[in-house]
């Protein structure tokens, strides 16, 4: 039986009990799953859709590749090909196969940062690899690797790479032929800085060789139920990947299709997601600080990163007395062991008991 790492939010249960157990109810601000409506342009032109009793293209229409390559273009100066996108079924089973797709063998490491989104280590596994959690690309030595991950803005700390740090990542790639897949889910919730996506010039260089961009409208477009995300990048990374998925019948449901060409063609909806979560993480992040915790790089993103000296069960424990449930830093790396991992994606309602009962 292949090792996989326990699932750890079993442990959070208790805590999850405890938070319960507060007379204004719990505040969940342990996971990063969207509260707010799906867009209305989604549903029409999901329903709009909803006839389709053929098998859907695994590359995707036409119509979603361009519109995929029209957001990139729009939003993040990215210059692609449609031809060179992929949609996938919500980003984190493409995070999960995807060293298994690319042919990562046993033995090979996969690297991914210290503090991670458990999934990059799970994808590893899966292939058979050997997980590599490190910031420091330098302690491989001459070592040759097939994929290394980075994720900016990163899940759990907020943390946005500058250009130049993922310049200098893709360089010391392309030199031993590894592959960058870069995991850009949380590219428009730049607050105090500005993300950048891989295979932005100002990184790639003009050349997406050995580049993927892994993007999810999730959190954009409050899609994490309709499972709705794209791979971008390398044309001959992505024919491969797109050769072994329609092998294994990794296909986007024709609807989902229509429904995410709309909001990858809208980005009202979007801005006005991204109000609402300014404006809670306004209100809880000087909350948070009066109530002695310090918040660290946050900088992006769904989630403040912030300790407050203590171990992260013990912070835990005190926002669960307070019932408010967030995640100890430890189930992202044992980097995290002294934070916790607060997101912002509750309702304004909740987000201000928080805060009042922060006070
Ligand atoms: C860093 C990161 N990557 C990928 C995902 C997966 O998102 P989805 O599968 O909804 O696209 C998440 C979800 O929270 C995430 O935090």
């Amino acid at each position: 039986m292949l090792a996989l790492p326990d699932f750890p939010w079993d442990r959070l249960v208790p805590y999850q009990d405890l938070a319960r157990a507060h007379p204004g109810g719990i505040v969940d601000l342990s996971v990063g799953t969207p509260v707010d409506p799906v867009p209305p342009v989604a549903r029409e032109a999901l329903a709009a859709a909803a006839d389709s009793p053929g098998y859907p293209l695994t590359y995707g229409t036409p119509r979603l590749r361009e519109a995929a390559a029209g957001w990139l273009r729009r939003r993040h100066g990215v210059t692609i090909d449609p031809a060179d996108v992929l949609p996938t079924i919500g980003s984190k089973e493409l995070v999960a196969w995807l060293p298994t797709l690319l042919g990562v063998r046993p033995g090979e490491r996969v690297v991914f940062p210290e503090l991670a989104y458990p999934t990059y280590d799970v994808g590893a596994r899966l292939a058979g690899a050997e997980p590599y959690a490190t910031d420091g690309l330098l302690a491989l030595g001459p070592e040759r690797v097939p994929l290394v991950w980075v994720n900016s803005p990163s899940n759990p700390t907020g943390r946005v790479l500058p250009a130049e740090h993922l310049r200098k990542v893709v360089a010391w790639a392309r030199e031993r032929g590894a592959v960058v897949a870069s995991d850009e889910c949380y590219i428009e919730l730049g607050w105090e800085e500005h993300p950048v996506s891989v295979l932005h010039p100002d990184v790639c260089e003009g050349s997406h060789e050995n580049l993927l961009a892994v993007h999810s409208l999730s959190k954009r477009s409050n899609f994490a139920g309709y499972r709705a995300g794209f791979v971008a990048g390398d044309p001959r990374l992505v024919r491969r990947l797109l050769e072994v998925r329609k092998h294994a019948g990794m296909m986007m449901p024709a609807p989902v299709q229509a429904a995410t060409v709309a909001v990858l063609d809208d980005d009202a909806h979007a801005d006005a997601q991204r109000e609402r979560y300014a404006r809670r993480r306004a209100v809880l992040r000087p909350a948070l600080e009066r109530a002695g915790w310090r918040v660290e790089h946050s900088a992006a993103g769904l989630y403040l990163w912030a300790t407050d000296g203590t171990g992260c069960w013990d912070q835990v424990r005190a926002l669960a007395e307070r019932g408010i449930l967030v995640a100890p830093g430890e189930f992202y790396g044992a980097a995290g062991r002294g934070h916790v991992r607060i997101a912002v994606t509750a309702t304004d309602e909740r987000v201000d008991a928080a805060v009042s009962r922060l006070q």
